[in-house]
């Protein structure tokens, strides 16, 4: 089911029951954006950039894996506060649920699912489910604390089912599913509930680790009751009215009323503490219409004015700004709920992943939201500091899995080499990257990858500092080889900035490390220079540029093959050209890339490539051309993205190409494309813009740069760096038209490994 636009904006509408603000640009996002057809989006509530709470309901259908607890088709088992947004491997939370139910429950861990009467709806701060056993259930939520609102057909008991076994599944079989592992439920005197549910696993492979509630309901329920069992259950004489242990376990109100408002706190500390998240949060008088305010307040104020267009058609306005949306669902802002170490520093978890965020994301996130980044970095180093490493991705305050390289390198480099200062501590910093680039993680002994460490850091280490290349003795290695590279130029660059010289020329060196990877003679569709897997004794293993095996964790290339891995060393551009034969032979790489269909716009390893056209003169058309490509296969929909989500990377991605611009991560260069609108502003924050404009021709059918003026100078070069337009804001000018058009005769952006 596709959310028609109608339907979307009609939600809005009717909750706020006044006309919109001009400045509402809420009224835009459609949150099913990328919630089915791959994208893993979250479609629930999220009353704020990064809001720790994310109330939705959990389907299920078959054997398949919901990873945000979304289907569109399937039966709906629980309304649940915690879950990721946009992401593969396994679903993670889908804890903390409640589940109504018409009439007497007699077994509260039979199947009490059911499928919907209507396609669920939502909005900024709002979800709305009709369910076929005649109940509507209506969320809202804060940062800490959920709102349901349930209308029960008249003329049955209510019941609402609190199962504290209740959990995201896995059908993979991977070995990635999460388990239950205890619980414990109390109902009071006063008829509110408290207690804690404990799981572990997951993609992660996380221990135990738990979370607290404290539920209240506004109306009186009738009678309440506990249960526990393992396959099914019926009301225990529990006195008081606790339960807890290994078995599922819960409770059961019942309710005379028809409608039946509760609100629900959650925390990693304490239950106490979840009381007080939710007497924090929310009033018992509060209504469902002002949390929805709130929630569209916090989503303009802090993410969504800072972007606006020119532009009027309702899908331009609805790809933006439910992408810039999606952006900001995770990572969660856990500060003060951090139960593994005492700090006065921030705390974000829900880290999914930087494998993914690398690339594109942290650099816009940056620029939208840089109080957030900066606290995102100083959290970064103080996992660092408690935890030992640096996280690739992190849930439930557990650091895993790494896939590649230890990318959080790349995003300290990005930031630090941006300026951004703050509070960091950078020496801290440094000592973080410094970690991963010297301390052989511990083994966690993945079944996937049992030769060194998933969890964090850079696993095949040893191979790196003994051949600077890695051997198959470790899986991965040519993808992973290709990613310590850029990290460590991360570290450079740091080193660099801090003065630390010598650690400067290490890292530098060390960046150059993909070259071993080259096998000159490695041919593949009459093109020559690959990087391949490599032996102990030098020797480059046999291997088709065109094929990785089974492209995953025990493989070679992890997620992709030789192709696109060949052109990862974006710090060295120069030297990739050159050893791919110069200039023609570097174009018709990055054409047969398309060509032959090795592109993957879904995956993030392909997401710089389509623009290394800037770095051949006279070719910049060429990475507009991949942009509008790129592009096309996006829309405003349910099904509008062309992979997962990925925490929003893949959200990031397409709001580049509007902007017109392509980061090149660790460093300060950004990539000139051609921007979407006939302008398009940028808050910068302290009083900074960036202004973006085009004239001459339109975006689908005469989008190729003629010229271009930044700041009101004449442009001739096919990149601006950070200083040009970010530091301090700035404007960018540009007449486009239908034909390509050499105007890029400048000098070439900086390829600062080479040479
Ligand atoms: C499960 O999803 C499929 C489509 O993927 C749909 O045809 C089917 O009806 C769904 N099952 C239920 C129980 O809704
Ligand atoms: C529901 O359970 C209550 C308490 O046991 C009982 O009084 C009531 O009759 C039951 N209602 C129905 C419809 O079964
Ligand atoms: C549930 O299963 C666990 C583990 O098999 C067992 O220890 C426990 O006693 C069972 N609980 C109940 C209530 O049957
Ligand atoms: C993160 O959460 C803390 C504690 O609630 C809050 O003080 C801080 O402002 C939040 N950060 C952002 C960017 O909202
Ligand atoms: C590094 O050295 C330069 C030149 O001496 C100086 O301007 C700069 O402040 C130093 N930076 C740091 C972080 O010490
Ligand atoms: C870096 O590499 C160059 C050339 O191979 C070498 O001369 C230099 O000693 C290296 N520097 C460090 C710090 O390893
Ligand atoms: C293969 O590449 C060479 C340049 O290295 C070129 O001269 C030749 O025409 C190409 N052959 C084909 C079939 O494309
Ligand atoms: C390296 O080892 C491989 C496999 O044992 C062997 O085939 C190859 O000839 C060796 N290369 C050199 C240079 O010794
Ligand atoms: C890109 O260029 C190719 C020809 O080189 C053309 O077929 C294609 O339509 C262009 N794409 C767009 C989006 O203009």
């Amino acid at each position: 089911m596709n959310l028609r636009k109608d339907q979307c904006l009609l939600i809005v509408t009717v909750l706020s029951g006044v006309t919109q603000a001009e400045d509402d640009y809420s009224q835009y996002v459609n949150v099913f954006h990328g919630a089915s057809g791959g994208g893993n989006r979250f479609p629930g509530v999220v009353a704020a950039p990064f809001a720790m709470v994310k109330l939705g309901p959990d389907v299920k259908n078959g054997t398949a894996d919901a990873y945000s607890g979304y289907l569109p088709e399937g039966n709906i088992w629980g309304f649940s506060m915690m879950h990721e947004s946009g992401t593969g491997g396994a679903p993670k939370y889908g804890v903390v649920s409640q589940m109504p139910v018409v009439g007497n429950v007699s077994d509260p861990l039979a199947d009490l699912s059911q499928p919907r009467a209507s396609p669920d709806q939502g909005g900024v701060g709002y979800y709305k489910s009709s369910l076929a056993s005649g109940v509507t259930v209506e969320l809202s939520a804060t940062e800490h604390a959920g709102f349901y609102s349930y209308s029960f057909p008249g003329g049955n008991p209510a019941s609402v089912v609190v199962d504290v076994s209740h959990v995201l599944p896995s059908f993979r079989g991977l070995g990635w599913e999460q388990h239950y592992s205890r619980g414990d439920l109390s109902i009071f005197d006063d008829d509110h509930y408290e207690g804690s549910g404990t799981y572990n696993n997951g993609w992660n492979l996380s221990p135990d680790w738990t979370i607290y509630f404290c539920g209240k309901f506004k109306q009186q329920p009738s009678y309440s009751w506990t249960f526990k069992g393992n396959t099914s259950a019926s009301r225990t004489d529990a006195s008081p009215l606790s339960v807890s242990g290994t078995a599922r376990l819960g409770g059961v109100f019942n309710f005379d009323e028809s409608h039946v408002t509760s609100i629900v706190g959650i925390s990693f500390i304490s239950s106490e503490k979840a009381c007080q998240n939710l007497e924090d949060d929310i009033s018992e008088e509060v209504e469902l219409r002002s949390l929805v305010d709130n929630a569209k307040s916090r989503w303009n104020d802090e993410v969504l004015n800072k972007v606006q267009i020119s532009s009027d058609d309702p899908e331009d306005l609805q790809l933006l700004y439910s992408s810039l949306y999606g952006m900001f669902l995770i990572p969660s802002n856990k500060t003060g709920e951090n139960p593994g170490w005492e700090s006065a520093e921030p705390y974000y978890d829900d880290i999914f992943t930087l494998w993914d965020t690398h690339r594109c994301h942290t650099a816009l996130f940056h620029i939208i939201q840089p109080q957030a980044y900066e606290e995102f970095i100083r959290s970064l180093i103080d996992t660092w500091r408690h935890d030992g490493f640096l996280p690739d991705a992190r849930s439930s305050n557990f650091n895993g899995r790494v896939q590649g390289g230890s990318n959080a390198d790349n995003v300290l480099a990005d930031a630090f080499v941006k300026g951004v200062r703050g509070a960091i501590d950078w020496d801290d910093g440094f000592a973080a990257m410094q970690t991963d680039a010297e301390v052989v993680p511990a083994n966690n002994f993945d079944p996937k990858s049992p030769e060194s460490s998933t969890k964090e850091g850079r696993g095949a280490l040893p191979d790196w500092l003994q051949y600077g290349y890695i051997t198959p003795r470790f899986s991965r290695a040519v993808s992973r080889a290709i990613e310590y590279s850029t990290n460590d130029w991360g570290l450079y660059q740091v080193a660099a900035g801090l003065n630390k010289t010598a650690e400067a020329n290490t890292y530098f060196n060390r960046s150059r490390n993909w070259r071993n990877h080259w096998n000159p003679t490695a041919t593949s569709h009459n093109q020559s220079g690959f990087v391949v897997p490599r032996l102990a004794n030098g020797s480059f293993v046999p291997q088709d540029p065109a094929t990785c095996g089974g492209c995953y964790w025990g493989d070679a290339y992890y997620e992709d093959n030789s192709w696109i891995y060949s052109m990862n060393a974006i710090h060295d551009v120069a030297e990739l050209k050159e050893r791919i034969g110069g200039n023609p032979r570097f174009v018709d790489r990055l054409n047969k890339i398309f060509d032959l269909g090795f592109f993957n716009a879904g995956n993030e390893p392909s997401f710089t490539t389509p623009y290394l056209y800037n770095f051949v003169d006279g070719e910049q058309w060429r990475s507009v051309n991949r942009s509008r490509y790129i592009s096309s296969l996006y829309n405003a929909w349910e099904k509008g993205l062309p992979g997962n989500s990925d925490a929003g990377a893949m959200e990031s991605n397409l709001l580049w190409q509007m902007i017109g611009l392509y980061p090149l991560t660790g460093q300060t260069t950004f990539l000139v494309l051609a921007p979407w609108f006939k302008s398009m502003t940028l808050d910068l924050g302290d009083d900074k813009k960036l202004s973006i404009t085009t004239t001459g021709g339109d975006r689908t059918t005469a989008f190729y740069v003629q010229s271009l003026t930044v700041n009101g100078e004449p442009w001739d070069k096919a990149w601006v760096a950070w200083d040009d337009i970010f530091a301090n804001g700035g404007t960018m000018d540009y007449v486009i038209g239908e034909s390509p058009m050499h105007w890029a005769t400048g000098k070439l952006p900086p390829s600062p490994a080479s040479g």
